[in-house]
């Protein structure tokens, strides 16, 4: 069994990317299990919070990767790179020094936008983040105009070609 934990960048409860995780389960390999960790409620990252005592929040989310064989990251694009929600994840899980679960973590970026962009600018900096952490990015994948590869009011992705990628990714875990 190979277990991945998915974070969405994007906190907006009609989030594309977390509708693109929450489609994943489906085109998973047999034998992978996805969960969805929502990191709406991680505090700013505080070095004054990080002491012997973490919030509640930030001791599941650092047990939660730990645990995970790989971490799948969802993320908008924001003025050209990762969203404030997406970096803040990472801080979080880069510690304690030397020991933060996401470090040497392997990993899955995937970047939509309803623009024509696609992710181009997000993926290779969250992938870049990542590696400086020593992780293995196993897969980018980005999608442009993302609401047209929806199911009418489901989760479920119609895009065959964008679907392919996403299986091809996370079989590369
Ligand atoms: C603050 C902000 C900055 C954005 N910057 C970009 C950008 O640089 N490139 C881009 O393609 N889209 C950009 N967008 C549009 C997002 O791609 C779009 O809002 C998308 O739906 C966000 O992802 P989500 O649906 O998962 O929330 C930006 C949106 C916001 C709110």
């Amino acid at each position: 069994m190979t277990t991945l934990l998915a974070f969405s960048g994007s906190l907006r409860k009609d989030s594309f990317n977390t509708r693109v995780l929450r489609a994943l389960p489906a085109l998973a390999p047999a034998g992978t299990q996805i969960a969805l960790f929502d990191i709406s409620d991680l505090p700013m990252y505080n070095q004054d919070l990080d002491g012997e005592t973490v919030p509640e929040i930030v001791a599941a989310l650092r047990a939660a990767i730990a645990e995970a064989d790989g971490v799948i990251i969802a993320g908008p694009e924001y003025s050209g790179s990762y969203s404030g929600a997406t970096k803040n994840l990472i801080d979080w899980a880069s510690r304690p020094f030397m020991a933060g679960p996401i470090i040497g973590k392997t990993s899955m970026v995937i970047a939509t936008t309803p623009g024509p962009g696609g992710g181009k600018n997000v993926l290779p900096a969250t992938s870049g983040l990542l590696q400086a952490l020593g992780g293995k990015v196993v897969a980018q994948v980005g999608a442009a105009a993302i609401h047209e590869k929806f199911a009418a009011d489901s989760d479920t992705i119609i895009d065959e070609e964008f679907a392919q990628q996403l299986r091809e990714g996370l079989a590369a875990f």
